[in-house]
């Protein structure tokens, strides 16, 4: 029988699952043939409703994958590895894993996006740097990773094609929330750079995407076992999201905060999750490493030897690098504790959520964010405060008693609090 996009659909609808042909078919389509949107947006609300099978989601990843460049990095640079977060508040640890492991010997290669919902995107954070520049094609991603052992940059127009029409689709359909459609979306870009392995950081928590842990886990197992059929060796480490990772949120000041982390200043939650990220990744791909030579990497400054020496690459300006100031938004307000108790709970989303209003997200795509607007945070989770103590101060570009409110209502005191592990359980 010919296959038609009314076909699948009717399959799809019915709840049968669709052939690679047939999930082919449909890439196709996404990439401009022969299907209309109204058709695909139908297929993605068919594949949410009535799910789609581990076949079925390795068929659409690797279509996806195959429907735009694909760079094969490791036929150049043996070894090179990748992570991927699902994303969070506060989450800077791509900037401290890459030089950091690049300085023990094993080069990484990320391609970053932009800030989505509540959470900040790497490239963003990136762009605060003067002159830094995230266009990055194969070419010099190959140069930098021969000569410094890290590249980071961002998805280009020519990779995974068929993500980029979907996800806009999912985005206004009420789509977003299916493993296999983020699964597969997720992994076209990632493995399109071709790296000998990838290690994912999935967050989990009331900052996270997926808060419950449950969904976090199918996940993750989804996401390793779909990029190992793939032919890319994948593991996975469960981590909490319920608070900032961190002392800072905010554009310039996380990327003053990895400055910190590789001066041997960094906080404790943001130094372990990058150590265990990276011991794992370098586990994946066969190249052991111990935490003392991390550590040793962080004291002897080779870590950030590597980060300045990448940022002066990819276009850093000379004076920032002399002197890397950067500035935050002028208005300070400190978010004071109205009780003494324990620090009981973060509204973390709402965190994330209120930066964003305030100047640090995007209202429409393409608006400009405001990189210097900030929150640092005094109070962790469990800890024990008095009355009047600060538990964070924010940064903010003009005065705004309304949302200071807001923010003061994500800190929640009471007379018993608990910590939350930090890191729950590794997959793969
Ligand atoms: N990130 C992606 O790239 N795709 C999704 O579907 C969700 C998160």
């Amino acid at each position: 029988m010919t296959i038609t996009p009314y076909s699948i659909l009717l399959r799809k609808r019915d709840g049968e699952s669709l052939t690679e042909a047939e999930i082919r078919h449909l890439v196709n389509g996404a990439c401009g043939e022969g299907w209309s949107d109204a058709q695909l947006g139908a297929f993605l609300m068919a594949a949410v409703i009535r799910g789609m099978d581990t076949e079925e989601t390795h068929a659409l990843t690797r279509a996806m994958l195959e429907s735009g460049e694909r760079w094969k990095l490791v036929d150049d640079v043996p070894g090179v590895g990748d992570k991927h977060s699902t994303g969070g508040v506060g989450d800077k640890i791509s900037l401290v894993l890459s030089p950091l492991l690049a300085a023990c010997g094993i080069p990484v290669a990320m391609l970053t996006g932009r800030g989505l919902g509540h959470t900040g995107g790497t490239a963003d954070k990136l762009e605060s740097i003067p002159g830094l520049s995230l266009e990055l094609n194969r070419q010099l991603t190959v140069e930098l990773l021969q000569d410094v052992g890290m590249a980071i940059g961002m998805a280009t127009g020519e990779i995974a094609p068929a993500d980029r029409k979907l996800y806009s689709l999912r985005d206004v359909t009420g789509t977003v929330e299916s493993l296999p459609l983020i699964t597969s979306s997720i992994l076209s870009k990632k493995l399109a750079t071709g790296t000998a392995g990838v290690v994912f950081d999935l967050k989990t928590g009331d900052g996270a995407f997926l808060t419950e842990i449950d969904e976090g886990r199918r996940l993750a197992r989804m996401l390793v076992e779909t990029s190992r059929s793939l032919g890319t060796p994948a593991k996975a480490v469960i981590t909490d999201m319920n608070q900032p990772l961190g002392r800072w949120v905010g554009h310039a000041s996380e990327v003053l905060e990895t400055l910190q982390c590789l001066d041997g200043e960094g906080p404790e939650d943001v130094m372990e999750v990058t150590y265990v990220l990276c011991l794992e990744l370098a586990q994946l791909l066969g190249k052991p490493l111990e935490r003392r030579q991390l550590e040793e990497a962080i004291t002897s400054g080779a870590a950030r030897r590597v980060f300045d020496r990448w940022a002066r690459i990819q276009g850093a300006e000379e004076s920032w690098l002399d002197d890397p100031q950067l500035p935050l938004a002028p208005v300070e307000v400190p978010i004071l504790a109205p009780r003494p108790g324990h620090l009981a709970k973060v509204a973390n989303r709402r965190l994330g959520l209120l930066l964003s209003t305030a100047g640090g997200g995007r209202k429409v795509p393409g608006d400009r964010i405001d990189h210097e607007v900030s929150l640092r945070i005094d109070a962790r989770l469990g800890d024990s405060v008095e009355e009047g103590q600060e538990l964070a101060r924010l940064y903010l570009r003009k005065e705004d008693e309304e949302l200071v409110e807001h923010f003061r209502g994500c800190f929640g005191i009471e007379d018993e609090g608990n910590s939350p592990p930090l890191i729950y359980e590794t997959v793969g």
